[in-house]
C-alpha cells in the first residue's frame, strides 16, 4: 500500500476548516504539504505548527479566482519537493439565501470560487500530472450536490458541478491518473462567514453548532483517498454526521 509519507499534496483553501484539518493530519504522517489560500497570515501560522510538529511545508498566497495563481501554487510543489502527487481542490464558499432575494453578487462568487476555483485547479496540475505519468485530483463537493434543498439552489448548483466535472475527469483521465469527490455534510468550520443573509446564517449557525462533526472527518476520508494503491481510484466518499438527515 503507497505511503502518505513523502506524497506531496498541494490545498487550496489551507488557512482554515476542512483545508487547515487536512494538511495539519497529512503533514503529520508524512506528507510535504503545499498550502493555498488568501489570507498568508493564517497559512504562515500553520504552517510554523507544522514545521514545529516536524512536518515539512511549503505555501503561497492564492486567490482560486485567478487562474494564475493555481499556476503558481502548483509550480511551488514542482519547485520545492520535486513533483506533485495530489491537488486538493479544497477552496469553496456558501453564501446561501433564497433565490428571491437576488443576491446575485454571491452567486457569482460561488460559481468564480467553487466551480471556476477548481477548474483553475485542474487546468493548473493535469499536464503536470500527464507529465509525470502519476497524479490525484481530490475536489471538494458537497451533501448539498446530493440532496438539494431550499436556500442553497446555487451552492448545490455549483457542487453538482464538481461532482459533475470531476466524474468527467476520472473518465477522461486513463490508467495513470486518480480522482476522487469528497462529499461532506454538516462539517464544524467557518463556512458560514460568508453568508450574507443574517437569518440564513444564524439558522445554519446554529444547525451547525448543534449537529456538525469536526472537520479531521473530512482530512481522515482524504487521507483514506491517498493511502490506496495506486491502481485504486476512490471515486466519491459522502460523510455526513449521524444527526444529518
Ligand atoms: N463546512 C461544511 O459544512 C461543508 C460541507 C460541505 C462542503 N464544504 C466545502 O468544504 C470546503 C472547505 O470549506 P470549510 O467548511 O472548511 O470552510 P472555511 O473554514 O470557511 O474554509 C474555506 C477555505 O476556502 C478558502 N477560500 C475562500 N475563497 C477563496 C479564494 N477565492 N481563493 C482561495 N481560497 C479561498 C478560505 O481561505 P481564505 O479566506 O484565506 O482565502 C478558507 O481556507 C468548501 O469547498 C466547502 O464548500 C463544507
Amino acid at each position: 500500500m503507497p505511503e502518505i509519507s513523502d506524497t506531496v499534496v498541494a490545498i487550496t483553501g489551507a488557512s482554515s476548516g476542512i483545508g487547515e484539518a487536512t494538511a495539519t493530519l497529512l503533514a503529520e504522517r508524512g506528507a510535504k504539504v503545499v498550502l493555498g489560500a488568501r489570507r498568508t497570515e493564517r497559512l504562515e501560522a500553520l504552517a510554523a505548527r507544522i514545521v514545529a510538529a516536524g512536518g515539512e511545508v511549503a505555501y503561497q498566497q492564492t486567490d482560486v479566482t485567478r487562474r494564475r495563481d493555481l499556476n503558481d501554487l502548483v509550480a511551488l510543489a514542482c519547485q520545492r519537493f520535486g513533483q506533485l502527487d495530489v491537488l486538493v481542490n479544497n477552496a469553496g464558499v456558501m453564501p446561501i439565501s433564497p433565490l428571491d432575494e437576488l443576491r446575485v453578487e454571491d452567486w457569482e462568487a460561488m460559481i468564480d470560487i467553487n466551480i471556476k476555483g477548481v477548474l483553475y485547479g485542474i487546468a493548473a496540475a493535469l499536464p503536470v500530472f500527464r507529465e509525470q505519468g502519476f497524479g490525484h485530483f481530490i475536489n471538494t463537493a458537497s451533501t448539498a450536490a446530493v440532496r438539494v434543498t431550499p436556500n442553497q439552489s446555487v451552492y448545490a448548483g455549483t457542487k453538482l458541478a464538481v461532482r459533475a466535472i470531476s466524474e468527467g475527469l476520472r473518465q477522461e483521465a486513463g490508467d495513470n491518473l486518480r480522482v476522487t469527490i469528497i462529499s461532506p455534510g454538516m462539517t464544524s468550520t467557518a463556512f458560514a462567514d460568508s453568508i450574507t443573509d443574517p437569518t440564513v446564517r444564524a439558522e445554519l449557525e446554529m444547525r451547525r453548532d448543534a449537529i456538525a462533526m469536526p472537520p479531521d472527518a473530512i482530512a481522515r476520508a482524504i487521507a483514506f483517498a491517498i493511502e490506496q494503491p495506486a491502481d485504486i481510484d476512490v471515486g466519491e466518499i459522502v460523510v455526513r454526521p449521524t444527526a444529518q438527515n
